[in-house]
């Protein structure tokens, strides 16, 4: 397998819960598999209940094999302890509706994997009328972050908020009057995918500024260009097409389990405790774009989030988000 990074070499306790939002296919797949095999209990938060199910059989399938084979540091259980929960991130009933469910199933939660994306989608809205990228991959977990960090503040040692944002990072153009691109001409794909993978850099900043002296912390990575479902974005699109043939001849892709090492190695790598405001590659701290780490554009996006999401967001909800209880 080379030299590359590998999983680290860890069991994680059953009770330590580990949430990984679209766990059902691609670099959420893996890593709840893997972590699951770990020991932990695991919930993919997913949009479509027969793909969640599906998948996890499949993950249960390859855990047998995986024991038949005699892999070592994983859990002898018969069963993984994977379950599944309903959340589709363009929806922010939907994403009420999942932190409902969660906080009534009276869990704690050490681990939030924000990890379900959409990449280079043709320009369209939410039913909450926000630009697709935006809201799946950024606004909607910032609603579930707002929502479910006192549980991970209660939850005891060593939490943590990873967040899977990409290089892509790098083409995002920060100008929130334009976020959510009302006018067509405004609109790139590659642009409205950057910002944001962008935005959740900012995101994990501002959180860190709040989370001081706190059992959660935060962090975010790129998975490297990896081989997934996310090239069906953009199947349109024929110069991708070339692209993408060549990049498979050539064997640039990384495959979903070499993708997700990233991944699991920032949610479950004891190395990494307490570690905040990193952005990993490789499984190593590395440098982001400078407009990523600009303080102001961070607080612009924070407060712009909170008046997105105004009637999503109680007053004791902010203040607990701001530090402030
Ligand atoms: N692949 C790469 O080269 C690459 C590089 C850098 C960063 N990333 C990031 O890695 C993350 C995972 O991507 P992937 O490559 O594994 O792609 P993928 O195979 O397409 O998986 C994406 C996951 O997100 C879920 N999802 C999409 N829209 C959702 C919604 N509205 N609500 C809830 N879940 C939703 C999908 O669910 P469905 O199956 O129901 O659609 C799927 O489980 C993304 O954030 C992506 O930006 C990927």
């Amino acid at each position: 397998m080379g030299s590359g990074p590998s999983i680290p070499d860890v069991s994680v306790p059953r009770d330590r819960v580990v949430v990984v939002t679209g766990g059902n296919t691609g670099l959420g797949y893996e890593a709840a598999k893997h972590i699951a095999m770990m020991g932990a209990t695991v919930i993919i938060a997913c949009r479509s209940e027969q793909r969640a199910m599906e998948a996890i059989e499949r993950m249960n399938k390859e855990f047998r094999e995986a024991k038949e084979r005699g892999e070592k540091n994983i859990i002898q259980d018969d069963k993984l302890n994977v379950e599944f929960m309903l959340l589709d991130l363009a929806s922010l009933k939907s994403t009420m509706n999942f932190i409902a469910m969660f906080k009534s199933s009276g869990r704690k939660l050490h681990v939030l994997l924000c990890n379900a994306g959409v990449g280079l989608v043709v320009r369209g809205y939410t039913e909450d009328g926000y630009e697709m990228h935006f809201q799946v991959n950024y606004l909607g977990h910032f609603l579930l972050v707002a929502h479910l960090l006192p549980i991970m503040k209660q939850s005891g040692d060593d939490c943590r908020i990873v967040f899977v944002s990409s290089s892509a990072h790098e083409y995002g153009n920060f100008n929130l009057e334009k976020a959510q691109a009302k006018i067509e001409t405004d609109y790139s794909r590659m642009k409205y995918y950057g910002n944001s993978k962008m935005y959740q850099i900012q995101h994990m900043s501002c959180l860190v500024r709040r989370l001081q002296d706190s059992n959660v912390s935060v962090t975010c990575l790129h998975p490297g260009i990896v081989a997934t479902e996310i090239n069906r974005n953009y199947s349109d699109m024929r110069c991708f097409h070339g692209m993408i043939r060549c990049m498979n001849n050539t064997g640039c892709f990384k495959s979903s389990y070499q993708g997700a090492i990233t991944l699991i190695d920032a949610a479950v790598n004891p190395k990494w405790k307490g570690v905040n405001d990193v952005y990993f590659v490789k499984t190593k701290p590395a440098a982001t774009a400078s407009a990523a780490r600009n303080k102001q554009y961070q607080e612009d996006l924070w407060k712009y989030s909170l008046h997105c999401l105004q009637d999503y967001l109680s007053d004791d909800v902010i203040s607990a988000l701001e530090g402030l209880k």
